[in-house]
Parts: C-alpha cells; structure tokens; sequence
C-alpha cells in the first residue's frame, strides 16, 4: 500500500526513563512505551547519573522492540528515527543517540535529532488535534522553567527562564527538606491536599530586570528559613501547611508570568508542559486564570507531562517534513540551547 503517512520511531533518554515510541503524522500515537528508573534513583534522593546511563544501557533494546510490537510495525515500515540529544545528562542522552544512529544505519533511514524541551511543548499537539502555533508554552520540569512564544513549528522565542532552580527542582528540594522523599513532585502535591495555602507566606519571587524571568532558590531557601526557625524554637511544623504554601508561592509566581505575557502579546491560546504540568492544582489555576482572559487553555495528560518518547514522535515529525536531517556525527548536547539547530 502507498502512504503519505510519515511513521517515526522515537528515542528518550534524557534522564531517569528510557522511553521509545511510534507516532503517525506527529499526532497519533502507535505506541508509546517507557521504563522508568524513578524506584532505583528513590533510593538515593535523586538522580545518579552513572546509575541512569548504566540502565539505559540495559532497558533501550528491549524498549524500542516492546515499542515496535505495541505499534504492530517493523523497522522496515519506519520513515524515520527521532531521538533527543539534548539537553540532558551526557551519559544517559548518549545511550539514545547511540541506538538512534545504530538503527539509523542499518535501515538506511533518515535521523532526526530533537530538543528535549520541543519535544515537551509538542506533546501538547497529541492530544490536541486543533493546535497549531502560534501559541504561548510554559515549559516547567525538573530541569528548566521557560516561557516560550511557539511563533511557528520548530520556531521558538524564550520569553523568560529561570535565573537558578527550576521549578520542579524547587519542589524536589522543599520535599527533601520536609522529609517526603524523591521525585518531589507528586509527593507535595499530595501532602498539600491536606493543607491550608494560605497558612505561612512566602515571598513570591521576583526577578527585577527581566519581567518574564523566574527565579526559585529565594522561596526554597526561605521554607528552609521557616522550617531551621521553627526547629530552634520547639514550634510544631505542619508540613501539609508548608506543602500548600509553598505550592501556591510557585504556582502564583508561574500564573502571573504567563498572565503578564498573555496580555503584551496578544495571546489567544496558551499551553503547560513538562513534569510538573501534571500538578492538577497548577492545572486547575491556569485553567481559571485563562478563562477570565477568554485564552484557549491546552495541557497534555501526566503521561505525556513527564519524559516520554511520544513527544519526540511529535516534535521530529515537525522536524522531519521541514527537511532537517543529522548525520552519523550527531551527539549529545547536554546543554543544547532550543532553536539552536
Ligand atoms: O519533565 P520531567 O519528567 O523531567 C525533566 O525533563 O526534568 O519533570 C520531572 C520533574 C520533577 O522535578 C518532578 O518532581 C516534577 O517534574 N513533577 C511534579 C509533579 N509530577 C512531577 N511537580 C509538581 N507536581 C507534580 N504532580
Ligand atoms: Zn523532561
């Protein structure tokens, strides 16, 4: 049979998962399958990065053909092989540019490199068959805060980043520090459930001289102040207290830079994405904050929040139809700026 369709086969292994996916035309998902490493690096508060390059090692065979099977297609059917090769962790993303360039080879297919942070502004296109730059992305996982301009497929303009923590750094760090354990995220989320937000204030952080820049490390070290204090003097913590303040400092401090953006430029659709765009009470603001602006609201499921290889189905696709192609010299960029190519 003749197709138009394009089939990617897409590699991700930028941190603690190694994932492989197959995706149709940039959209339609085939299969999409990851092996998370999350329980190993539990053990040591974080993620260690000999440990992660050494399971991808392990995993990525058996992932790309579990990915193969679910999506019942062969390597033959492929079109092309998209892998993020950066930024990440030098060892881990290796492994997947490495299988990449492998298959690549001895297909003869074309090799697509992506941006790991295109691919999370793409996995918005998934489920949203109706969206189409231009739109608005803030980009929050456990790497990088960015608020990004889509002015066109493949065509970025990072409106602000965080000066220090990222996001989810800051709440991998708050939970550490009130005793919740890796990866923070979800663990706060939870705890903050029972919580009352409005409890203790936290100063809402603030950049000076870069209205849409962001900045973490002064709220997580002012938690770290409240809770050293309240050691000292025999105060009791509530930690479900601190969870929901400390929750709300970092989504407010995110919903007015996105709010402040919509406004100057005139946005009518925007879009969250990364790990800890998963956060329903992160949703649940945004949601509301773009209604009362009338702003198109887009957010992917969790599964496709946090790192996942379908996204790098997604934003290859976008790569592949405008004709850029990487060659067998295709490396790890650990800090591969976006829009860079
Ligand atoms: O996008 P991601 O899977 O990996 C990176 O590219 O960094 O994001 C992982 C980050 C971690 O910091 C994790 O704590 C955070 O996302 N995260 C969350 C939630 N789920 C994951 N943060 C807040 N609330 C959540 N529900
Ligand atoms: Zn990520």
């Amino acid at each position: 049979m003749i197709s138009n369709d394009v089939k990617i086969l897409a590699i991700e292994s930028s941190c603690d998962e190694t994932a492989a996916a197959v995706v149709v035309n940039g959209r339609d998902v085939k299969s999409n399958v990851i092996s998370t490493q999350i329980p190993l690096h539990t053990l040591y508060g974080g993620v260690v990065p000999e440990i992660a390059s050494r399971k991808h090692t392990e995993r990525i065979n058996q992932v790309v053909k579990e990915a193969l099977a679910k999506a019942d297609t062969s390597l033959d059917e492929i079109d092309a092989i998209a892998v993020t090769y950066g930024p990440g962790l030098v060892g881990a993303l290796l492994v997947g540019v490495a299988e990449a360039k492998a298959i690549a080879f001895a297909k003869k297919k074309p090799l697509v490199g992506v941006h790991h942070i295109e691919g999370h502004i793409s996995a918005n296109y998934i489920e949203n068959k109706d969206l189409k730059p231009p739109f608005l992305c803030l980009v929050v996982s456990g790497g990088h805060t960015h608020l990004v301009h889509v002015k066109d497929y493949g065509k970025y303009e990072i409106l602000g980043r965080t000066r220090d923590d990222a996001a989810g750094e800051a709440f991998d760090k708050v939970a550490r520090a009130i005793g919740l354990g890796y990866p923070g995220g979800p663990k706060i989320e939870q705890k903050a459930k029972e919580g009352n937000p409005e409890a203790i204030h936290f100063t809402r952080p603030k950049v000076d001289d870069g209205i849409y820049d962001f900045s973490f490390s002064g709220l997580k070290s002012a938690v770290l102040n409240y809770l050293n204090k309240a050691q000292m003097t025999g105060a009791e913590v509530s930690e479900a207290d601190v969870a929901a303040s400390f929750q709300k400092a970092v989504i407010d401090s995110l919903v007015d830079h996105a709010a402040m953006a919509i406004d100057e430029f005139g946005m009518d659709k925007f879009a969250i994405a990364g790990g800890v765009a998963s956060n329903q009470t992160l949703r649940a603001a945004f949601e509301k904050m773009c209604e009362s602006k009338d702003v198109e609201f887009y957010h992917p499921s969790p599964i496709l929040c946090t790192d996942n290889a379908a996204m790098i189905g997604a934003a290859g696709y976008y790569e592949y139809i405008a004709g850029h192609r990487d060659s067998w010299d295709l490396n790890a960029v650990p800090n591969l700026k976006l829009g860079e190519r």
